[in-house]
Formats: C-alpha cells, structure tokens, sequence
C-alpha cells in the first residue's frame, strides 16, 4: 500500500488542470505506478480546500486520456495501461534556468514498444515478414547511386524517382489523381501534417478531428497553437452535421477510421467536401492502412471526390514497409504546392536520399507489390480469425465493428463501462495479452467502451490462445 499521493496547490488560477497536471506527472514519471490508489476525490477536496467538483474534473480528465481508472466502490487508482506509454525519459521537471514553454506539458511522451506475449496493440506491422533479403539489395544499389553520393542536397519535395513511383502506385491501387509533381515525400505521416498545418492553418485557428481519434496529430497541432475541436464518428463516419462554424481544416481517416474501423460512406464524403466548400475550409485525408484490404469495392478517396482543390490525401510506409523507415507522402493541390515545398525545406531540407532512392528501386523491380500482396493474405487470414472469435465467443460483452480494411478491428462493449473495460485490459496485461482500449482516443466527448484488436504484430498461431485469454478476463474478477 502506497501513502495517498500529497497534491500541492500554490496559486488559485485553473485549479482542477493544476490538480490534473501534478498527476499526470506523476504518473507519468513513476512516483505513481500502475494500480496505485489515488486519494478519494471528497478528502482531497477537502484536503486542498476546493470543491469537490474541481477535483472530480481533473480525475475525469485524467480517466478519458487512460491514466486512471476508477473501479466502482473501491476508488480511482493509476491505470495498468500506463505502462504502454513507458516513463518520461527526462524524469521530473528539472529545475534549470531553460524550461520548455507551457504547452508541452500537455503533450504525452512517445508510447512505448514493449514485447509481449500476445500482442493485439494496434499501429505496428509484422517485421518478421518483411522482405529483408531484397530490401537489402534495393539500400545496396541505392547506396552506388549518383544522388545519394552527390555533395548535395536534393529537392524538398523529395527525390524524383520516388515521387514517380509513388504517383503510379496510388494511381494503380488506390485511384488517386497525381503526378509526380504533386507529390511531396515526408518523414512519415506525421511529418505530412506537421508541414500541412504550419502552411495552412495560424495559431489560434482550428482544425476539426475526429472523436474518438488517432492522438499523435492532435497533439502536435496543440503544440502549434492551433485549438483541436473534436467531432463525433458514427456508423457512417465523421459527422459532418456536427462540424462547428470557423473551422479551416478538418483531419480524418475516411478509409479505416482510427480507432472505430468505420468506413465513412460515400454520402458522408460528398457531405464533408460540400461542407469543405461551404466553409472554405481544407480536408486532410490520412489513408495510413488501406493498402490491406480483405473484402468489398474500396470507396473513393476524397482526394478522387474532390472536384475544386480542397483534400490533401496523405500516404504512409510505415504499415506496408516498416515504421523505422520514416517514409510518407503528401499529394498536394496545385494551389498548396510551392508553400508546401518551402515548409518541408524549412523543416528538414528533404528526407534521406538513401531511404527514398532504395524505395523507389524497391517500388519498381516490383518488391513492393509483391510484399503487400503476401502480407495482405496473412493480415486477412489473422483478420478472419479474431472477427469470428468475437462474433463467437465475445457475444454477450462485444459487438465487432465490420471492417473489411487495415490492421486492426474494433469491438463496442455492449453493457460493460469504459472502466470495466479498462479493468479486464489490466487483467490481460497480467496474462501477458496486451489490447488497447478505445476510451484512450476520447477527445472531448464521454470516452467509449470497447476494445481494439490489432494483428500486424501477433503471430498468427498465437491469435486463438490470446483470444482465450482475453475471453477469461471478462468473466475473472478483479
Ligand atoms: C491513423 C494513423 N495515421 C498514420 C499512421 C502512421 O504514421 P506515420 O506515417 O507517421 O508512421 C498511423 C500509425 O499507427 C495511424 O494509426
């Protein structure tokens, strides 16, 4: 038993982010650990003289982004799942006379890649079928090349061949409208959208993301000033009836949304962009997974849909090669393009040359097609055989998402809370069955019960043996 954790508030400004901020980091730097208790919102309300609602905010801040969970009766206690995320490499706040401005503290840590035995996390691909042999082959000619020896450096949009592979690529298998001079290569999505919102959008202007939703963007908006407005998904997608007024660009992942696994339908994607047009306002479509598909007619990207120049359809390797690689794209619209180019310059001159020309090489001696194909049979065949064990087994506690899409499935909890949820994935975790549960991706609305399961990372001899783990968790008590 660990004494209850002393909260200190000095001034009386934004009490509860005050309280909220003094926990997270302790959490996040190990003076709390997962399954501590934390002092009981009425004494610590007491205890600090404010009310008790100041402390519940901050405790339901804390739960919606997965710090905490509360089990009913017993008490809010330090989320197991917080292991995921790994402690802050820093440590405390150090006391220097250099400190990072304000918001950064608001910005989570990079999650953490631990091995585990069964491994449904979502976001990782499998390695052990990558095809080192003939990627080695395509870094070794890349490394003989002319450019990647030349003194110097290369244009930011990127080296050439690479930009004419990728506009055949997404022309082929995905029907995007691109020519090598409308693509831009990045250091991985995240760097797509950290040049598109520096070009597009000022601090203090909005952008709308989807909630639930994927968080690496959000945060990295935050951190430039740019206010982060949630809008709900449903069946159907992004609702587009509820995006608010004054909005100037809208981030969305219409093909496999991240982390509900819908596909947002053809009528809601020609709504979005109505409501783009309407607002004058721009559509950043992430396509990060949908290279693996196991069923049904692909929709249109939006980028295909989209008639007046308003979608930036962003591109990613990190699924279909391998994350380390640092390799995405943008497919910009002639009007964006020359800022675009500035902004990739201004931020890193261009990504490797050497990563960039072995892919190219790699795209056109075929390498690529033939992975994806491969891999795609075994993520079909993991995919099946974790939609039939929820349908099967699952049914009174999950009601599976249909997705015929990407890397991961979805399962909405039929009666159970987003803390009960969180209970059994901290059972799991015990068992060694790492899931991620869906209230982490909460933005502003009620945080969702459910789970996710991802298969890029789990063998596939594996899946049924996890599964059944994770079944006994929902049934075993805490
Ligand atoms: C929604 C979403 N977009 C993009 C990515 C890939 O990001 P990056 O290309 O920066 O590795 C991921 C990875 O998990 C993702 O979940």
């Amino acid at each position: 038993m660990v004494t209850a954790f002393h909260v200190s508030l000095v001034g009386r400004k934004d009490l509860s982010g005050e309280i909220y901020r003094q926990i997270r980091r302790a959490v996040l730097d190990r003076r709390l650990r997962p399954g501590d208790p934390l002092p009981p919102g009425r004494e610590l309300a007491r205890a600090l003289a404010v009310s008790r609602a100041t402390v519940t905010v901050a405790y339901e801040r804390l739960a919606a982004e997965g710090f905490v969970t509360s089990r009913q009766g017993s008490g809010t206690f330090v989320s197991e799942l917080v292991t995921q995320i790994g402690p802050e490499k820093t440590g405390r706040r150090s006391t220097g006379a250099l400190q990072p401005r304000p918001i950064w503290e608001a910005v989570p840590p990079q999650p953490t890649f631990e091995t585990v035995r069964f491994d449904f996390r979502t976001g990782i691909c499998d390695a052990s079928l990558f095809p080192h042999r003939s990627w080695r082959r395509s870094v070794a000619w890349a490394l003989r090349s002319g450019e990647t020896t030349a003194g110097v450096y290369e244009h930011a949009a990127g080296h050439r061949d690479l930009r004419v592979a990728i506009a055949r690529q997404t022309g082929i298998s995905r029907g995007i409208k691109a020519s090598a001079d409308d693509i831009i290569i990045t250091n991985g999505t995240q760097q797509a959208l950290d040049v598109l919102a520096r070009v597009l959008l000022a601090p203090g202007d909005g952008i709308a993301v989807e909630d639930p939703g994927y968080g690496p963007p959000r945060h990295l908006f935050k951190a430039l000033g740019i206010r982060v407005v949630g809008v709900p998904v449903d069946r159907q997608g992004l609702v587009v009836d509820a995006l608010p007024r004054g909005i100037r660009a809208v981030y969305v992942t219409p093909s496999h949304q991240y982390p509900l696994s819908v596909t947002m339908t053809l009528p809601r994607r020609q709504a979005l962009l109505a409501w783009a047009e309407r607002n004058n306002a721009a559509i950043i479509e992430d396509d990060y997974d949908s290279e693996f598909r196991f069923g049904g007619r692909p929709l249109e990207p939006l980028q295909m849909l989209d008639a007046r120049g308003r979608v930036v359809y962003v591109g990613s390797f990190s699924k279909t090669m391998l994350p380390t690689l640092r390799l995405g794209f943008l497919v910009t619209p002639p009007s964006l393009r020359a800022a675009l180019h500035k902004a990739k310059f201004v931020s890193d001159w261009h990504s490797s040359t050497l990563a960039q020309a072995a892919l190219a090489r790699f795209i056109d001696e075929g390498a690529f097609a033939r992975h994806v194909r491969r891999v795609s049979a075994i993520y079909r065949e993991r995919h099946q055989i974790i939609a039939d064990a929820i349908s099967r087994n699952f049914v009174e506690h999950l009601e599976l998402i249909p997705s015929t899409t990407g890397l991961h499935l979805t399962a909405l909890a039929r009666r159970m809370s987003a803390d009960q949820i969180a209970e059994v994935a901290r059972r799991a975790a015990g068992r060694g069955v790492a899931v991620q549960v869906l209230s982490r991706f909460a933005v502003n609305a009620i945080p969702r019960a459910g789970v996710m399961l991802g298969y890029g990372a789990i063998p596939t001899a594996h899946i049924e043996e996890g599964v059944r783990l994770l079944r006994a968790c929902f049934d075993s008590e805490p």
